[in-house]
């Protein structure tokens, strides 16, 4: 359909009989672009119940004809990487060549996930009775995974394709179905991606992808008595309403992130400066792992200062069709958020090395000097190239910064001396700390975790893998 991008339902591509749309702009111009189904509550409902159907056929389907799905579906999606790629191109300004590793990747995360399902999934225990106190060797417990049953996976817009299969995948292998929600930007690449899925040959109403408005969907998905576990990525707000909200499901959270760069002293400041650009600037930062505040000693701030500013000036700014490093944010009130911080610490005395500039929604780079504590920059999450530096006395008050703050996806930090990395790793209270290092989610087979409002449980394809199953027990009694 050339005018509205069809739901996923049954095996099926459909029109929603709301006879709505929702309208997908680009972000580079500002124009509607795509338009996808506002799909209704009973549309959310049907889709629930096939997936209940189809998931208790798939639990019984073997472990390795699973994998074998999954792995012709990666061998589809690396075939398709072109479309889906320019796709992310359009709906989220995402640089071509970083849409097309998005896609890649998306297609290797998949294979990795049918080899570690083959390894885990076919694990269990074997237990008997007599080590607890009072019992005879009378009994024999087997516990094996069994699935959860269904998923509804959320992933975000920076990654639509990417994070919604680090999702699929894991849910999939272990004999779960998926209700995928894609968010609105980004709704037409995850579309596409679920073609992908469609013609590896996945059973009928395994998988199903539902578009529509949060405001009347997205509610009533999350709470939903058919689901079983909710997968979401997102922002801190939304992450925190669905666990109020949704019943008692186990739930993966990836929210925001205010990831801290500490600079020591002896650090290797050409490497420092590089990884902060690579860090604080890739996809114009709006990664939750993005370097989003760097603490600086005070007396080799300067030289960093000067070396990040001789990278960032070399950094291209203009549309991702052109292959930018810096593109267009998401929307216009991102950019007006990013701005609004920006005013703030300028109002407050903060230094900036490069001029303010705005066109639409794409924003110049900019390194933010001598931040300070009562500044917005120092604590929130622009999610755009705007990078603040705080120049530190002492160690411990950086660790300090990056304690109190809400966020505590990653953090990193530079240091030549391995026995002072370790000690600031083990106090940066952080989901994972690189040494060395910016922060980022991969190898996606690497734990990927957040603490306080950064997220809750532990992701990385492993991890995702066992939560999205549950223990079950058969015990042999002998009288
Ligand atoms: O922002 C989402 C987060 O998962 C980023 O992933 O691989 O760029 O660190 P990555």
């Amino acid at each position: 359909d050339g005018d509205c991008f069809k739901y996923y339902i049954d095996g099926e591509w459909k029109r929603s009989c709301s006879g709505q749309a929702v309208t997908i702009s680009n972000p580079s111009n500002r124009k509607p672009i795509f338009k996808v189904q506002a799909c209704t509550q009973d549309e959310v409902n049907r889709c629930v119940e096939s997936a209940k159907c189809a998931q208790k056929i798939w639990a019984r389907v073997p472990l390795w004809k699973r994998a074998e799905a999954l792995h012709r579906c990666a061998a589809i999606m690396k075939e398709q990487k072109a479309p889906i790629a320019d796709c992310l191109v359009k709906e989220v300004a995402k640089a071509l060549k970083d849409a097309v590793v998005e896609v890649v990747r998306s297609g290797d995360l998949l294979s990795y996930t049918a080899e570690e399902g083959i390894r885990i999934l076919c694990e269990g225990k074997f237990l008997v009775s007599d080590p607890f106190p009072g019992n005879d060797r009378n009994k024999y417990c087997l516990s094996s995974k069994i699935p959860l049953g269904v998923i509804l996976a959320i992933p975000p817009f920076n990654y639509p394709v990417n994070l919604a299969v680090s999702k699929m995948g894991p849910a999939l292998i272990a004999g779960n179905a998926v209700v995928l929600k894609p968010p609105t930007q980004g709704a037409v690449s995850c579309l596409h991606m679920v073609h992908t899925f469609h013609l590896a040959g996945f059973p009928k109403g395994l998988i199903s992808a539902v578009t529509g408005k949060g405001s009347d969907i997205g509610d009533f998905l999350t709470m939903h008595p058919g689901i079983n576990c909710i997968s979401f990525t997102g922002g801190c707000d939304t992450g925190i309403a669905i666990c109020k909200k949704a019943g008692m499901i186990p739930m993966q959270m990836e929210l925001g992130g205010k990831d801290s760069c500490i600079i020591l002293e002896d650090a290797d400041l050409e490497l420092a400066a590089t990884n902060i650009i690579k860090g604080g600037f890739s996809y114009s930062g709006q990664r939750c792992t993005a370097v989003k505040v760097v603490l600086a000693m005070e007396c080799i701030a300067d030289q960093l200062v000067c070396k990040v500013n001789a990278k960032l000036a070399k950094l291209t700014i203009g549309m991702p069709e052109d292959d930018c490093d810096i593109t267009p944010v998401i929307s216009e009130t991102s950019a007006n958020f990013i701005e609004g911080l920006v005013q703030d610490a300028r109002h407050k005395g903060a230094r900036f090395h490069q001029e303010w500039r705005r066109e639409g929604n794409l924003i110049w780079p900019i390194l933010i000097d001598h931040v300070r504590p009562d500044m917005r920059i120092a604590w929130e999450e622009p999610f755009g190239p705007i990078l603040p530096v705080i120049r530190i006395k002492t160690v411990e008050e950086g660790i300090h910064h990056c304690n109190a703050n809400n966020f505590a996806l990653q953090g990193c930090v530079f240091t030549k001396s391995f026995d002072k990395a370790i000690m600031i790793s083990d106090a940066m209270e952080s989901g994972t700390i690189q040494i060395n290092c910016a922060p980022g989610r991969g190898p996606d087979h690497f734990p990927f975790q957040g603490l306080r409002d950064s997220g809750v449980g532990s992701q990385g394809i492993t991890n995702s893998i066992n939560m999205m199953c549950k223990v079950k027990s058969t015990v042999m009694n002998f009288p």
